[in-house]
């Protein structure tokens, strides 16, 4: 059971490193991959909060693929190189866009979505994919979303093999 309830009263750091020992627990109990990455995107969605969209998009076949996510409809398919998601793949780096108005090329799938934190999925210098979250907010991340959003890449990356879901 999950009870969003145990965060109450939390600061803000010990809410995301409670939110890195449950995203744990979850995947360290279950084998399936689908199901791990959908547990990810709604536990991550939750907890950082003020946030409407969080997901996923991997490659395959040499484009970015809509994965699992908590939010509004989105674009099924990006270009390597395209919008936010597909910068963070050619560049090999992390996006925290502010205001995604000012970001040339900025895909708006979610018209409410006003900035985006962009995390490539990158294992042995390959990159898999991405973590997307935007929220209403300008501004909405700081270094600790950006930090956490990480950490939590990381924790699935040790237990996910990626490769499966790449084609
Ligand atoms: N805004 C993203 C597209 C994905 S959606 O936000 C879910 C981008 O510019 O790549």
């Amino acid at each position: 059971m999950f009870d969003i309830k145990v965060f109450d009263g939390m600061k803000t750091e010990e809410k995301y490193e409670t939110m890195l020992s449950m995203l744990k627990s979850i995947v360290e109990d279950e084998e399936d991959i689908i199901t791990n990455i959908a547990n990810a995107a709604a536990l991550i969605n939750a907890i950082i909060g003020r946030v409407n969209w969080c997901g996923f998009y991997f490659i395959k076949n040499g484009e970015l693929v809509l994965g699992p996510f908590q939010g509004m409809p989105a674009c099924t398919r990006i270009k390597i190189g395209s919008g936010v998601c597909g910068s963070a793949v050619k560049d090999k780096k992390v996006m925290r866009i502010k205001d995604v108005h000012e970001f040339k090329g900025h895909i708006a799938c979610d018209a409410a979505s006003n900035s985006e934190l962009v995390i490539p999925i990158i294992k042995n210098e390959k990159v898999y994919g991405v973590l997307d979250i935007d929220s209403e907010e300008v501004g909405r991340f700081t270094e600790l979303e950006e930090l956490y959003a990480e950490k939590c890449i990381e924790l699935l990356s040790k237990y996910i093999d990626w490769e499966k879901l790449s084609k």
